[in-house]
């Protein structure tokens, strides 16, 4: 009689498939009173709070970071393999000028989302192009603080 073999496990030992990391880049520590028509009302702890019980009801586990430095933002991003299922991020003014942020994204080979509140293409030119988007996973932007929701959505159909 064949050997009973136990089905391979997804669930591997110290394996982080369901903690996710939000990157939050610069500036984005002023919200609530910053560019409020363009941004909206919302601060970052609201922005924050409202994931947290968004991954509460998905399953999923968020720790939120913001830095306003690009540098500290690649070593975060770095820190985040085998620890992290997936990265939520807005890179803000980073999006359009990093190639080190995008490459920590490369770097890390876990799935991305990018999300912006403001609709990036509506905006100056200079806001068209955004470093990230054809090495994350998928995109959101405009919705205003929703984007954010509804790519943490996205992102935890993938990890
Ligand atoms: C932003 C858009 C960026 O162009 C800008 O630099 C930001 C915020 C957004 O969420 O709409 O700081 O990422």
């Amino acid at each position: 009689m064949a050997k009973k073999t136990a089905a391979p496990s997804t669930v591997q030992a110290g394996y982080t498939a369901a903690r996710i990391l939000v990157v939050h880049g610069p500036n984005l520590n002023l919200l609530g009173s910053r560019e409020t028509d363009t941004y909206g009302v919302s601060t970052l702890e609201d922005i924050n709070a409202a994931l947290e019980s968004l991954a509460a009801e998905l399953a999923v586990d968020l720790e939120a970071y913001q830095s306003n430095s690009e540098g500290e933002i690649v070593s975060k991003i770095q820190s985040a393999r085998g620890r992290f299922g997936g990265i939520l991020i807005n890179a803000a003014a980073y999006t359009h000028t990093s190639v080190a942020v995008r490459d920590a994204v490369l770097a890390v080979s876990l799935p991305v989302v990018e999300v912006h509140l403001s609709n990036i293409y509506k905006r100056e030119d200079f806001r068209h192009r955004s470093l990230l988007s054809d090495v994350v996973a998928g995109q959101v932007v405009g919705f205003g603080a929703s984007s954010y929701l509804l790519g943490l959505r996205g992102l935890a159909e993938l990890v």
